[in-house]
């Protein structure tokens, strides 16, 4: 069984899905913790399924390098298998990459390497593409740079505003992290040298 823990920023919603997915005896992996860099509304759906939480608040500390620690803290005392930064919209420092690499994994709206960063959607929208996409990444020390781990495009439809485009990509992105965590669980997947 591989033990996963997932940090989020906001309302969560692919972390459900994974929780939901994990709730299947059938399934590889499980949730052990759920952490947040905020009071993040998603935090709600650990405790749906009786998964711990905790939130290391970004704004508690006066830099990243600190913060990064008690985030690491947090998340050494569970000792997962695998990190899913899912919607955490703060970058990890390097300690906290370096500490825990190759086993941390990203999910990003966007085909990847197009469009990286805090607002992926919105980007695509505005650069006028007609598809973009959604990728799960493995993280490293640059901003969704990382090693690809599965990618899918998503057309980009006439009228589209960010919330509905973004509506559209998520669920595409559910589906690719739920596979790529069966396949990093399984060994079809080696982070140490990973391959799309
Ligand atoms: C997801 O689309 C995720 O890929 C994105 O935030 C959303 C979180 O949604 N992450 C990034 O943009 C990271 N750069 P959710 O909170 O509803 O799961």
């Amino acid at each position: 069984m591989l033990n996963v823990a997932v940090l989020i920023s906001g309302t969560g919603s692919n972390l459900r899905a994974l929780l939901e997915q994990t709730a299947d005896p059938a399934y590889p992996a499980r949730v052990v913790v759920v952490g947040a860099d905020r009071d993040a509304p998603g935090l709600q759906h650990a405790a749906d399924f009786s998964a711990p939480s905790f939130s290391v608040p970004y704004t508690a500390f006066s830099t990243r390098e600190e913060w990064g620690e008690a985030l690491a803290e947090q998340l050494r005392a569970w000792e997962p298998d695998l990190i899913v930064l899912s919607g955490l919209m703060r970058l990890l420092p390097p300690q906290v990459v370096s500490e825990f690499a190759p086993r941390i994994i990203n999910t990003h709206p966007a085909y990847l390497p197009e469009f990286p960063g805090a607002h992926g959607v919105r980007d695509a929208l505005a650069a006028g593409v007609d598809q973009t996409g959604a990728s799960i990444i493995q993280v490293d020390d640059g901003v969704d740079t990382g090693p690809l781990l599965a990618q899918e495009r998503v057309a980009v439809l006439p009228g589209d505003t960010e919330e509905s485009l973004h509506a559209r990509i998520k669920p595409v992105e559910r589906r690719l992290l739920i596979d790529v965590v069966r396949r990093i669980a399984t060994g079809d997947i080696d982070l140490t040298g990973a391959r799309a």
